[in-house]
């Protein structure tokens, strides 16, 4: 029996569990898609929405995944028929599952563009700049039909790989080593863009909002979509991450860890990203692919450019497996246990399906560039919008009702380790009603 809270894996330690959560946070989500919503939305409008969604709605549903999971010891859907059979809850299980196909099968082929052009730098093909440009280079590449799934694939065969291997021996010790690296690095290539000349306009579409943009409904949805992408939230990642958490452990303060840590490496992505977009005449709503032109800018303009787009897209790819890894435990953990296959078995087949499924998406980008749904321009932004847009926050909400009106008051604190305090009390609130008011309301204008 693999629900039994006794013998399913556990962290080795509370960091292992609060590294293993902000691995799964920090990923291509902070940096390749940060970057681009944010420069497609007006800039520092959007980061001030967004960051309102981290603290009212991302932190409080945060704490309910962790908490859910740390109860139930179970996967995204097993947590929820435990803790209250025969419910509907089970629902959020359910489209947490089909987001985790959805959004690894896309994000496993932009992950495998990073994988790409660190090898590129490796080979010294991206040291001086290309024929076409940086921007041609990366157009030319993804809009191949082969090339980019071969990369994809390389890609799915590492996250399977680390998956198979299982919980605490593949996904923790990875974390430890390689995110605060990546910090550092993220942290340098800030300090330089913001030397740049022109930096300052970069900065000024940071942080000095156009007000008018707060008029146009769909830049709230765009952050509230992008909150939930960037923290893994609402879609049980974190319930099943929090399954493999003995009780012992403390949760408020490992949520807003993950949190703060999540926003700050966006933030710090944002600095590196836009005053070079602007110093080198970018457009800041060049789209999908700012971060993989801009960032060869920035190497091809420093010293020791080669190196520093070797180690940048090395901690980019690793970032992005540890997400990778999250997601695809999403899906394995609930057929390990629901179908009772093994650990390697639901890896091997599942990674396979997503790898399938994301093969249209990287088609997307050029045989298939004339097909999309939902108004959107291609097949990854089509994927993408049903997931991080719809299902993310509509999965969120529901877990934010199940902890606020479907648990006893006096569970939901006492396992989310806040007791009756006052925090707790307000945690409750913003779950009941704060919460679900602000996603339905962000829902009715964005999408009609
Ligand atoms: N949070 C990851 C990122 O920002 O790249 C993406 C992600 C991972 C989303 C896991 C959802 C998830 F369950």
């Amino acid at each position: 029996m693999n629900d039994l809270g006794n013998n399913r894996e556990q962290w080795g330690s509370r960091l292992g569990f609060i590294l293993a959560a902000m691995g799964s946070a920090v990923g291509l989500g902070n940096i390749w898609r940060f970057s681009y919503v944010t420069g497609e939305n007006g800039g520092a409008a959007f980061l001030l929405v967004y960051i309102l969604c981290i603290l009212l709605i991302g932190i409080p549903i945060l704490m309910a995944e962790f908490t859910i999971g740390r109860r139930a010891q179970s996967d995204a859907v097993g947590a929820f028929e435990k803790l209250a059979p025969g419910k509907p809850w089970v629902a959020a299980g359910y489209m947490g599952v089909a987001s985790a196909f959805i959004i690894l099968s896309f994000y496993a082929v932009v992950a495998g563009w990073a994988v790409y052009y660190f090898v590129q730098y490796v080979l010294g093909n991206l040291s001086a700049p290309p024929e076409d440009g940086y921007a041609g280079f990366f157009v030319g590449f993804i809009s191949n039909s082969t090339q980019p799934l071969f990369w994809q694939f390389l890609f799915m065969v590492l996250t399977v790989g680390i998956v198979f291997v299982g919980v605490k021996k593949g996904i923790e010790k990875a974390n430890k080593i390689l995110m605060p690296l990546l910090a550092i690095l993220v942290i340098i290539l800030a300090v330089y863009s913001l030397s740049l000349d022109g930096a300052s306009e970069g900065v000024a579409f940071l942080f000095s909002p156009d007000w008018s943009k707060l008029l146009d409904p769909e830049v709230y949805l765009a952050a509230l979509g992008q909150a939930f992408f960037s923290l893994s939230l609402g879609m049980g990642a974190l319930i099943t991450y929090g399954s493999y958490l003995k009780k012992e452990h403390k949760l408020p303060g490992a949520a807003v860890g993950v949190a703060g840590l999540d926003t700050i490496f966006a933030i710090i992505a944002g600095l590196m990203i836009f005053p070079a977009v602007f110093a080198f005449g970018v457009a800041p709503d060049e789209g999908a692919g700012l971060a993989f032109i801009i960032l060869p800018e920035i190497f091809g303009d420093m010293a020791l450019g080669q190196l520093y787009g070797i180690l940048f897209f090395f901690l980019l790819s690793a970032a992005a497996l540890s997400s990778a890894v999250s997601l695809l435990e999403v899906a394995v953990a609930f057929f390990i246990r629901k179908f009772d296959w093994s650990r390697k078995k639901a890896s091997i087949i599942i990674g396979g399906i997503i790898f399938l499924l994301g093969i249209p998406a990287s088609l997307g980008n050029g045989v298939w560039s004339h097909i999309s749904f939902f108004g959107q321009p291609d097949i990854i932004d089509s994927m993408d919008f049903i997931a991080s847009k719809i299902f993310l926050p509509l999965g969120g909400m529901i877990i934010a009702l199940f902890i606020g009106w479907g648990w006893k008051k006096a569970d939901a604190l006492e396992h989310s380790d806040f007791g009756d305090t006052t925090l707790g009390n307000l945690w409750l609130f913003v779950l009941k009603f704060v919460a679900p008011v602000l996603i339905v309301i962000v829902f009715v204008a964005g999408l009609l």
